[in-house]
């Protein structure tokens, strides 16, 4: 059974683990999991579309037997559709993909939504609006890139938050608009203000030793 994604009217913070302690991951995410929290962001990459390589489904299919979070699955890899439906029997809930790996995004949707999945479409910073206004209706959230993905810790670019404004025109309150790349603190309201919900945080959260005052920071500074 695939957990729900929160329905829109509230801020979702959204730990990445990519800047967790990756040997020891299951800890790292219950000492999130206290935090009131209920999605979770999995960075996957293949080498290929970034340049960087972290996990896959193997590693996702065990950490879903430690945690009963919302998987939010970020795919920056070069072909979705290959590989959409082992992520789903891993246990990713929501599956992510980058509108430049495909020619044919609302097939992919449809793919990920008859394997029970929901969809997010992602851009990266360079990438227009216009490429995302047809299959961004038809997805349950749409991912803005605030950094060029890849790496963790990089800063954040206001310049590409700001098609945050144009995409909720687009796609109205009920679609959730994920912010994901230098969130922290100070970003969070920015980004709060141009219409995003959903904000994916990996440095700010992880590379803090106290997880749970970095995660109230970021919830403190959405108000
Ligand atoms: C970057 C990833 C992000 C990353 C964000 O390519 O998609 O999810 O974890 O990291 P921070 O929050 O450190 O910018
Ligand atoms: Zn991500």
């Amino acid at each position: 059974m695939k957990r729900e994604l929160p329905g829109p009217g509230t801020v979702e913070i959204v730990p990445s683990i990519l800047s967790a302690d990756f040997a020891r991951l299951a800890e790292e995410i219950a000492a999130v999991a206290s935090a009131d929290i209920r999605m979770l962001h999995l960075d996957v990459m293949d080498g290929h579309f970034v340049p960087n390589i972290t996990i896959g489904p193997p590693v996702i299919a065990k950490l879903r037997k430690h945690s009963d979070l919302f998987f939010d699955t970020h795919l920056m890899i070069s072909e979705p559709a290959r590989y959409a439906e082992a992520f789903a029997q891993a246990g990713a809930d929501n599956i992510t993909f980058h509108i430049e790996t495909t020619p044919a995004p609302a097939d992919v949707v449809k793919q990920i939504h008859d394997l029970g999945c929901t969809a997010g479409i992602t851009l990266n910073p360079e990438t227009p609006v216009t490429s995302i206004e047809k299959v961004a209706p038809l997805c349950d959230m749409v991912l803005v890139m605030t950094v060029h993905p890849g790496f963790g810790g990089q800063s954040f670019i206001d310049e590409a938050a700001r098609k945050i404004i144009t995409i909720r025109k687009i796609v109205g309150p009920d679609i959730r608009i994920e912010v994901d790349g230098g969130i922290d603190s100070q970003t969070t309201p920015i980004v709060v203000s141009y219409g995003a919900d959903t904000l994916v945080a990996g440095n700010a959260i992880f590379g803090k030793p106290d997880r749970l005052a970095a995660i109230a920071a970021i919830r403190n500074a959405c108000r």
